[in-house]
């Protein structure tokens, strides 16, 4: 499977995202949608994406009853997005449920990731909020262990954990890691970055880079060094 740098185009609107793409004239990256462009939108929004050519992961990290999540991941499926994900917390059984609701007649399916711990949750939050008292690490890797039982493609982690989950789950289980920034950049509020460059040596699969490009003086020349950093 091909290394990828995805920008994260987290923007509020069609009319934002439109003009933030327009700049790229040479290339179509493969985009992130979240929650806050697909809930103001709607669907239309990833269809008009894919009409012009880019490849679409869409972040709506489903969790759910294993019947609603299936039946919901039938519907993104058929929008054609080519990466999607769910919370591994919604156990093995739901994440099963949703291959079965992803996968096309033809036996085809878009890439699913899990979330394991969101990296806003800590040790603390963990154990006061959702009484588990595990290691943080243990819970990340138990759950990225499910997710490759349950058929899932891979994790969305930390870039520094990426090579663990290589190692538990195998160089075949992709990582999707956000907190990337160059080195030279604003590190903003993310707390444990890592540059394209060590992220490609520490084995993520695909980088998920947001504001180091959305935010940039000039968004196709910081797309183009997040490419040659990591994939090339
Ligand atoms: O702008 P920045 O590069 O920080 O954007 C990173 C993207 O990855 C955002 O869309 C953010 O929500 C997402 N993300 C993250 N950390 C996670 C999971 C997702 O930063 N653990």
């Amino acid at each position: 499977m091909g290394k990828d740098v995805i920008i994260a185009c987290d923007f509020a609107s069609a009319e934002a995202v439109f003009s933030f793409l327009d700049q790229f004239k040479d290339e179509k990256p493969f985009v992130k949608i979240g929650m806050e462009l697909f809930y103001a939108e709607g669907p239309s929004i990833v269809r008009e994406i894919k009409k012009r050519g880019h490849k679409i992961f869409l972040d709506l990290k489903l969790h759910d009853i294993p019947n609603t999540v299936k039946k919901s991941m039938a519907v993104l499926s058929r929008l054609d997005v080519d990466m999607t994900n769910l919370h591994a917390a919604g156990t093995k059984r739901m994440m099963e449920a949703a291959i079965e609701g992803l996968t096309r007649p033809d036996g085809t399916r878009p890439m699913l990731i899990a979330v394991t711990q969101l990296t806003s949750t800590d040790q603390e939050s963990m154990e006061n909020d959702l009484l588990i008292h595990e290691p943080i690490d243990k819970v990340v890797m138990h759950y990225a262990h499910n997710a490759m039982e349950a058929g899932l493609d891979g994790v969305v982690c930390s870039p520094l954990e990426a090579g663990k989950v290589h190692d538990t789950c195998g160089k075949s289980f992709v990582t999707v890691t956000p907190g990337v920034r160059f080195a030279d950049g604003d590190v903003g509020d993310q707390k444990r970055v890592m540059t394209p460059a060590e992220a490609k040596k520490i084995g993520s699969d695909y980088i998920v880079v947001g504001r180091p490009i959305t935010a940039a003086a000039d968004p196709v020349a910081a797309y183009r060094r997040c490419v040659a950093e990591f994939v090339d």
